[in-house]
């Protein structure tokens, strides 16, 4: 292959590529001040995948926009190889941005219409000077185009977005985005737009780039089905009204749910067995479906006015910390961890958890479980 990408997988659980560490974005509005996300630590390694998920208007986006540098954050930093961003010299925000890419859901809105794939894929390459002539520039665009499974890349060249499908424009985002040989993509919804048979098969090639490339991901989705699809061996970040409310290895977050929330999220998955289904339906049932508005959040632990746990007088006073949870260490971030935010639980975690694993919808099994409904 060529010089487009080339880290190896020997960075793999080094220090990590991307830190956020009691992120706040507040926005000033007509209507008073949002907290669109209030106090978030997360860490994404090199050829890892963080999941975050949860229901629209939680945050998700306004995060990984913070942590690609495309908004600055109120509160909290984010740093990129251990150095701060809000203070790097104009250079290393330089290289930061060409490390960290985004890749928005809407693959078409992304692409120029006007421009060729080639031209939007060697448009970086051609300003920085990287390509000395067209020719050398085709074969890169071409090389581009062969990571992302779009072959021959002679056929997609020439084309103009119109052109392509949803699943290909897709691909033209993503590999745009590897020109740039980044070494974390934040994906936001990148594949919720796409049919599922497509989706699929993006998430099998991003999952090559995780796996050859050592490329890191912050990946946002709302569907938990890809979560555990994409992340299986990555971690889960639940968040709820702009805070991580449960955070783990993917199969423990999947496979026995702590938070009242995230058992919610997980029983309000399709499940093809009835039995289950009631189960899971029963498991998660929410004293309310409406979300309370983050400009007038309820005292205590933000779910409480939806939580089937909830109790009087504990779950309404404090917040809740996000807290280690179960027998093993866990440092903000770290993998292998798990951290909860729910007085409840962790009131009654004299018990193990595992004396009362919640089988869920999505089950505890391979994630090839989920490939059905990602
Ligand atoms: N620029 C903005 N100005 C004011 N409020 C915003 C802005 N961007 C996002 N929000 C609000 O912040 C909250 C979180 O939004 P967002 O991060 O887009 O959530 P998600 O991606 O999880 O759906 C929402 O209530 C949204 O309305
Ligand atoms: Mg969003």
């Amino acid at each position: 292959m060529s010089d487009v990408p080339t880290r190896g997988p020997e960075t793999a659980g080094s220090e990590p590529l991307l830190k956020l560490s009691g992120l706040e974005q507040v926005f000033d509005t007509g209507k008073g001040e949002v907290p669109a996300v209030g106090g978030v630590d997360l860490e994404v390694r090199p050829g890892k995948v963080l999941c975050l998920v949860g229901e629209s208007g939680c945050g998700k986006t306004t995060t990984a926009r913070a942590a690609a540098g495309l908004t600055k954050p109120t509160g909290g930093t984010v740093a990129f190889r251990g150095k701060d961003v809000s203070r790097m010299s104009s250079a290393e925000r330089l290289a930061y941005r060409r490390a960290v890419q985004f890749i928005h859901q809407d693959p078409y809105a992304a692409l120029n219409p006007t421009r060729t794939v080639f031209s939007t894929l060697t448009a970086g390459l051609r300003r920085h000077k990287q390509v000395r002539s067209k020719a050398e520039a085709r074969e890169k665009a071409g090389e581009l185009l062969r990571l992302v499974d779009l072959t021959p890349p002679e056929s997609y060249l020439d084309s103009y977005p119109h052109q392509l499908s949803g699943g290909q424009r897709q691909r033209v985002n993503v590999a745009r985005s590897l020109a740039m040989n980044p070494e974390l993509l934040i994906c936001d919804e990148s594949t919720s737009m796409l049919d599922v048979s497509i989706r699929v098969s993006l998430l099998n090639t991003l999952g090559k780039l995780r796996d050859e490339l050592d490329v890191g991901f912050l990946f946002i989705t709302h569907d938990l089905a890809v979560a555990k699809y994409f992340a299986w061996d990555g971690e889960i970040a639940v968040m709820y009204l702009g805070k991580v409310v449960e955070h783990g290895p993917t199969p423990e977050v999947i496979g026995n749910p702590q938070h009242p929330y995230t058992k919610a999220l997980i029983g309000a998955v399709c499940e093809p067995d009835p039995d289950l289904a009631r189960a899971n339906r029963a498991a998660s049932e929410l004293r309310s479906a409406d979300i309370p508005s983050l400009t007038a959040l309820p005292s205590g632990c933000a779910f409480h006015p939806r939580c089937p746990a909830y109790e009087p007088g504990l779950c309404d006073d404090a917040e809740p910390p996000l807290i280690r949870f179960g027998g093993r260490p866990a440092a903000p971030g770290a993998a292998g961890g798990r951290r909860l935010a729910c007085h409840v639980v962790s009131r009654d975690h004299g018990r193990s958890p595992s004396d009362d694993p919640a089988e869920s919808a999505l089950g505890s099994g391979s994630p090839r479980g989920a490939a059905w409904s990602a």
